[in-house]
């Protein structure tokens, strides 16, 4: 059997994610429950850019399994500068049960995943951030119940990791996703195409346009993420500053006003009120991203959980 990683969201199938989404519930029901990583065994943690949610969830997601989380400074340890990517997969990999890590490029991770030997997590690269929208679609799982038929949509920086993400992982749960996008910020075309391929057998559809009226209209579900992610700060004055291409996809109660009646908010955090969503909108009533955020731990909990499982079952 070969070795399962989680380096994008459509590494697991619809049936999987719905498995793993399903023994999040569990866990979260009951946290002690699942010790799998007793021992302890570590499960070696990296950062090449900054974290809060992740660092903080990854962690108690290990230590509420039984294992030890080691959490490495990936700029102190110079992965991929001071050795190469292949060589620090090849020392770390045998020394621990899992390898999650926070870096730039999609390649380097696959590049982990190729030589550590172990599962290997996404834990946000500049293409994706897989384990934020598994813990989105456990906070939909517990607000709105079946996801398959929903309508989620992302207005805002369609080329970043979120939008992605949103395209890979919610054709997968069979919803019907949304990107509203200045046409200068297009997802990339083989994402959006594998999230119609996806959609076409889940049962859901894929949509990407420059309207944000039109990207909202009707939806159970808005989300927004920043307008300059990690590793854009150079470019910070040209997407927040005057004449941002952003300004028309704000997340405010006008543009909420389209979406269905019922409509939630989601938005992976770190937020900035003024630029990509209003104060009004997040700390409002339609807002659920405080649960969003505590459920980034228990839906790592269970993709580690299953990944160790499978790569057990495999040996
Ligand atoms: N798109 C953002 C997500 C932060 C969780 C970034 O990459 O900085």
């Amino acid at each position: 059997m070969t070795l399962r990683h989680f380096l994008r969201d459509d590494d697991l199938s619809p049936a999987e994610q719905a498995e793993v989404l399903d023994r999040a519930l569990a866990l979260k029901a009951a946290p002690f429950s699942d010790r799998c990583l007793e021992g302890p065994r570590t499960v070696s943690i990296l950062f090449d850019k900054p974290t809060l949610r992740t660092q903080v969830s990854f962690v108690g997601a290990v230590a509420g399994l039984g294992g030890f989380p080691m959490v490495v400074d990936g700029r102190l340890a110079g992965v991929g500068v001071r050795e190469s990517v292949a060589d620090v997969a090849r020392i770390i990999g045998p020394q621990s049960a899992a390898v999650v890590w926070r870096t730039f490029a999609q390649s380097a991770l696959e590049e982990m995943a190729e030589f550590a030997g172990v599962p290997v997590v996404n834990a946000l690269t500049d293409d994706f951030h897989p384990c934020q929208v598994l813990a989105d679609l456990l906070t939909l799982r517990e607000l709105l119940g079946d996801l398959a038929g929903r309508t989620l949509a992302y207005v805002g920086d369609g080329a970043n990791n979120m939008a992605h993400s949103y395209l890979l992982g919610c054709a997968t749960a069979g919803m019907h996703v949304r990107i509203g996008t200045p046409t200068s910020h297009p997802p990339k075309d083989e994402y959006v195409a594998r999230a119609h391929e996806l959609a076409a057998t889940a049962g859901g559809s894929v949509l990407v346009t420059d309207d944000p009226l039109g990207a909202v209209h009707g939806a159970d579900v808005v989300v927004t993420d920043t307008w300059v992610s990690m590793g854009q700060e150079a470019e910070l004055a040209e997407r927040k500053g005057e004449g941002s291409p952003f300004t028309k996809y704000a997340v405010d109660e006008d543009l909420m006003a389209h979406a269905g009646p019922d409509a939630l908010f989601l938005h992976c955090l770190p937020a900035y009120r003024g630029y990509e969503v209003s104060a009004e909108v997040i700390d409002g009533p339609r807002s659920h991203v405080w649960q969003e955020a505590e459920n980034r731990m228990h839906a790592q909990k269970a993709l580690l959980s299953w990944l160790v499982e499978q790569a057990e079952a495999g040996r």
